[in-house]
């Protein structure tokens, strides 16, 4: 799809589950046609980004030789490494199921990477039954994201990973 092409959801004209699904079809427009994971993740963090309020940070971690290593993302810099089952990326990394952190702050062995983070969901990519890495968003708002949050960005994270399939 050509980027000019693409016109960013106004969040606040939508509910959340109509927006998950207006986000859904943007990305399959997106991905259409490329199955590179760099290229593919580095359009969905800025895709999400730009359409989802309240955030400060998208990016992918993916697992490479036993840690995850940072990957595409927008928003400031952040951590480049986190070992599996630490943080609220490693948890959910070990344990292949979205985490939904409402105060970072009170998550023991959170991983402060931004100051202004009080709030986190981070989503499993996986390919083949394999996990691949994860999606983190980080939120400034307390209690940013709920289980409507979980399951579209199940349904996106799917979409990114049926584009680098086979
Ligand atoms: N807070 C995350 C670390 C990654 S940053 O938020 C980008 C964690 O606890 O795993």
């Amino acid at each position: 799809m050509r980027m000019s092409a693409l016109e960013l959801i106004q969040p606040q004209a939508v509910s959340k589950n109509e927006l998950y699904d207006q986000l859904a079809s943007q990305l399959s427009n997106l991905l259409l046609g490329e199955r590179d994971l760099i290229a593919n993740a580095a359009n969905f963090s800025s895709l999400i980004f730009h359409s989802l309020p309240e955030l400060s940070w998208v990016g992918f971690y993916f697992l490479k030789d036993g840690e995850l290593v940072l990957g595409p993302f927008q928003g400031k810099p952040a951590c480049m490494r986190i070992a599996l089952g630490q943080g609220v990326c490693g948890t959910a990394a070990t344990k292949c199921a979205t985490v939904i952190v409402p105060n970072v702050h009170e998550f023991p062995g959170h991983i402060a990477c931004a100051v202004e983070s009080n709030s986190e969901i981070v989503v499993p990519l996986m390919k083949n039954g394999r996990l691949i890495g994860v999606l983190d968003l980080d939120s400034p708002s307390l209690g940013r994201f709920d289980n409507e949050d979980a399951a579209g960005l199940e349904q996106l994270i799917g979409i990114l990973g049926r584009s680098v399939m086979g």
